[in-house]
Parts: structure tokens; sequence; C-alpha cells
């Protein structure tokens, strides 16, 4: 494995490799690398010739007063961790050598940016769909893999995707989950262990929301009643947001179908912890 810094550098590599008739296939991230991560790239290395992952903390997509300084960073870690599931190419860029003065360039989705996590982060889309854009010119994958532990996130990069004619197909993979339910994250790192605790009222809600459904419940309404009498239990916990939507346009559901995605993101004293899962299949 070899880790690159410089952007034409690993510009010029992505294209010999393409050149060469390899497959490029593309995992970005943050860092901070969990088990989440990893089935991202296990999955990209059998779908490819040459796997590329990227770390990079985007100060683009954080608003003020967010976590962009206190985000978890370890690169040795990473790359050890990157190294042991064949990644071939790490590329960790500088935040100015990506945003250099005088840059003016943004990507923005409309519409399905505008609900859920959108509404409660102004401007996070943005960062990641220009961040996104960008890795894309440069790594010019032909397949990346997104966790649907973003479900919105996903959503969104399919958009900019089909409306940007960007030539690389959108990989969406399952959300990896610790033994007790609760989805990785790297934000995970954050939690107290009372926190901890009381974040796996996240998953309870889903597999409350889950029972419900099985048994005939219909109404979206009664669904999240129900999920906030649970979440409300948790001295620490917030409610940001708690939604049905339909899959695939995010549009607010009344009545459950086959459609129909719970997403709710919730604060535990101060991390904001997300999760979502369709309600028809078990967790
Ligand atoms: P990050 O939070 O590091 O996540 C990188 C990728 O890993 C995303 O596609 C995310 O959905 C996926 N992922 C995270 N936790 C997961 C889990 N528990 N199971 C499965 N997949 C999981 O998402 C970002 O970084 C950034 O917004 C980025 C797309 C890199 C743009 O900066």
């Amino acid at each position: 494995m070899q880790t690159i810094n410089d952007i034409k550098d690993m510009q010029q590599r992505c294209l010999t490799a393409r050149r060469q008739g390899k497959r490029i296939s593309f995992v970005p991230t943050m860092g901070y690398l969990h088990a989440g991560h990893l089935s991202l790239l296990r999955e990209g290395r059998k779908r490819g010739d040459l796997l590329v992952l990227s770390i990079f903390v985007n100060p683009a997509q954080f608003g003020a007063g967010e976590d962009f300084e206190s985000y978890p960073r370890d690169l040795s870690r990473d790359a050890a961790m990157a190294e042991s599931v064949g990644v071939d190419l790490l590329f960790a860029p500088e935040a100015k050598a990506m945003y250099p003065a005088g840059y003016a360039t943004f990507v923005e989705v409309e519409r399905l940016t505008e609900t859920l996590c959108g509404a409660s982060r102004p401007g996070h889309f943005r960062g990641v769909t220009t961040v996104v854009a960008k890795l894309f010119g440069i790594v010019q994958p032909d397949l990346a893999l997104f966790g649907r532990k973003d479900f919105q996130q996903l959503a969104v990069i399919r958009r900019m995707t089909v409306d940007l004619n960007l030539p690389v197909e959108i990989v969406g993979m399952p959300i990896v989950r610790e033994a007790d339910g609760l989805a990785m994250s790297s934000r995970n790192t954050y939690l107290s262990p009372e926190e901890r605790r009381q974040a796996l009222s996240l998953i309870d809600s889903i597999r409350l929301a889950c029972r419900m459904v099985r048994g005939g419940e219909g109404d979206a309404g009664r669904i999240l009643a129900a999920i906030r009498e649970r979440i409300g239990r948790e001295p620490l916990a917030r409610i940001d947001y708690l939604q049905v939507c339909h899959g695939s346009t995010l549009v607010d559901m009344e009545t459950v179908t086959d459609d129909s995605v719970l997403l709710l993101a919730v604060r535990i004293g101060k991390t904001r912890l997300i999760d979502n899962h369709n309600l028809i299949e078990e967790v």
C-alpha cells in the first residue's frame, strides 16, 4: 500500500491505472476507521483491480460549532487497518491543497438536501457533494462505495452522480453494527459509558418500530409517538429528527409501505448519532 498526499500525484497514478485497463474501486472516508468502513473496502477489493481509500476530514461539511477540530484522527492506525484489507492507494490530502486560497466552486444538490440532516446541519451536504465531486475528479473511479448508515448522504450522492453525468457506479452497503446493535460510527468514541448505554435507544426504537409494523401497525404517526416515548425515557437523549420517509425520494410518509425507511437523529449528551432502517426487514 502507498500513502499519497499530493493531489496531482494521486490523479496521475489513477489515470495511469485506468489507461492500463484497471477497474478502480473507491471508498471516501474521514478516517478513524471501523468495521463499517472496512466492509466497504472489502467489497471494493472484490469488485475492482485497484482499491483506493481517501481519508480527509473535510472542513467544508462541518458547520460553525460542530466537531471539525475534535473529530478523531489517527492516520497510522488507519493505514495499518487499510493495509490489512488490501487497499492499494491511501489518499490523504491536506485541507489547504483541497481548498487553496481563491477556491470558489461548490456542488449543491437541491430538494433532497432540504430535510432531515440537511435541515439540522445547513451547508453540510453542500460540503459533502463538493468534496465527493472533487475526489471523483482526482481518483476517477469506476465504482464508489458508500454506507447506508448515512442514508440521506447516499441518496444525495446518487442524485449528484446522475445529474452531473459522472461515469461512476455508486454502490450502497448495509449498516455494520456493534454486537448490541449500535451502528458503528467514528463519533461513538465521544460517548461516555453512560451515554453509550443510552445510545442503545436508537436501535431499540428501530426494533420497536419493526415489531409494530409486523403486528399490523401501518400508521407512521403512531409508530413515531411510540419511539418518542421510548427515547424520552433516556435523560441524556434529545431527538433531532424522527421520520418515516420514502426510501428514494425521502418524502415524508404517513402510512408505512415496503418503500418506507425510518430515519432518526438523536443527540446523546453532546454527540449527535444517526441511524435508519427499512421497516420491513428484521434488524
Ligand atoms: P465517514 O463518516 O468516514 O464515512 C465514510 C463511509 O463509511 C460513508 O459512506 C459511510 O456511510 C460509511 N459508514 C460509516 N459508518 C458505517 C457503518 N456503521 N456501516 C456501514 N457503512 C458505514 O461519510 C463520510 O465519511 C463523509 O461524509 C464523506 C462521504 C467521506 C465525504 O467527506
